[in-house]
């Protein structure tokens, strides 16, 4: 498999720590020191499948390619508007698509989630050029009364278009039951049936718990991808991780050895997009031009679940 496009579209209004702490008892410095995040973009007039459309054209127009030319769409989504159709039928219809479409939630691991399933139905010939893309909607989920949450969410699209080839290596993903440390609860209709009231929960998250287990599984995958593959941490150039926290990026180069500039982050202009932080950064480094023909990337993703995802692959478009 290889990537032959990217594209991304995130919201235009911005919201900065400042303006947070008008109405959340924070501040600016907590959050710069904490979590690496100055400003985030938040969905206000758009909605998140304009933002995904934009997006998915976007890259669709570096593969040159139409989107009936496409054999799947994959869209890693946690929430949206709408619960069904899927987000990725939405998708389609405005991309001129014509082929089947489903969304995955692996939460922020979802882009990684996405490559290792396009790559799967490639290696069993049932799809040749797909589309994988990550919309995501986080700030949605969270309470904006809950300073613990509220202040790390930004939202934001991105997607890749991937056909045949031999550039990517080899890909690792996991689930480790872990329901507790990070989840978000939604209303259901009231059923005559149901006796007990279901009310939505705005989105928990227990820090320190996803501090370590994002640190632990991402080094697990790095680790595991990096002997599966015979590549030395020193070999990577570009190590793209899921933009969480800047403090957990940090810890994971630390423990790699590796220089800061292999490192590249957006959390401080975006905030966490979920899964689709990773396929934002890889589409601004690509089209800054910061990617090399023959470059290796690793992806490294987490998120609820407790989920986690990573991957190694070669660069060779330009
Ligand atoms: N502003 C000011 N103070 C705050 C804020 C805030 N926004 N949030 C928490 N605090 C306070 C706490 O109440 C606590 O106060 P106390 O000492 O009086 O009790 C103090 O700051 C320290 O809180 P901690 O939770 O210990 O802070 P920590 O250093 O662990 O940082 C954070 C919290 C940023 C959430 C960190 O734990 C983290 O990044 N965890 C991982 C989060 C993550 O990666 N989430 C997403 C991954 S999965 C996905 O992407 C969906």
């Amino acid at each position: 498999m290889k990537i032959i496009g990217t594209g991304s579209a995130i919201p235009s209004l911005s919201v900065t720590n400042d303006m947070l702490s008008v109405f959340l008892d924070t501040s600016d410095q907590w959050i710069r020191t904490r979590t690496g995040i100055v400003e985030r973009r938040i969905i206000s007039d758009e909605n998140l499948k304009d933002l995904a459309v934009e997006a998915a054209k976007k890259a669709l127009e570096e593969a040159n390619m139409d989107g009936s030319q496409l054999d799947y769409i994959i869209c890693s989504n946690v929430v949206n508007y709408y619960v069904t159709p899927s987000l990725s039928c939405l998708i389609s219809g405005e991309i001129n698509a014509a082929c089947p479409c489903v969304d995955l939630n692996a939460a922020c691991s979802g882009f990684v989630y996405g490559l290792d399933m396009a790559q799967a139905y490639q290696l069993a010939g049932k799809a040749k050029n797909i589309l994988v893309i990550c919309a995501e909607e986080p700030t949605r989920m969270c309470s904006w009364k809950d300073r613990n949450t509220a202040v790390l969410f930004g939202d934001g699209a991105a997607a890749v278009v991937v056909t045949e080839g031999d550039d990517f290596k080899a890909s690792y993903i996991t689930a480790k039951y872990r329901p507790e440390i990070l989840y978000y609860q939604r209303a259901l209709e009231d059923c005559p049936f149901v006796t007990y009231q279901q009310r939505g929960v705005p989105m928990y998250m227990n820090g320190k718990e996803v501090f370590k287990m994002a640190v632990n599984a991402s080094i697990e995958g790095i680790e595991r991808i990096l002997k599966e593959t015979g590549h030395t941490a020193d070999q990577v150039d570009h190590y793209i991780l899921h933009q969480a926290n800047m403090r957990i990026i940090e810890t994971i180069r630390n423990q790699l050895h590796q220089p800061v500039e292999k490192f590249p982050h957006n959390i401080e202009r975006l905030g966490n997009t979920s899964s689709a932080t990773i396929p934002i950064l890889l589409d601004e480094l690509n089209k800054g031009g910061k990617l090399k023909q023959g470059d290796t990337i690793l992806l490294s993703g987490f998120g609820a679940g407790f989920t986690a995802g990573t991957c190694l692959f070669t660069w060779t478009m330009n």
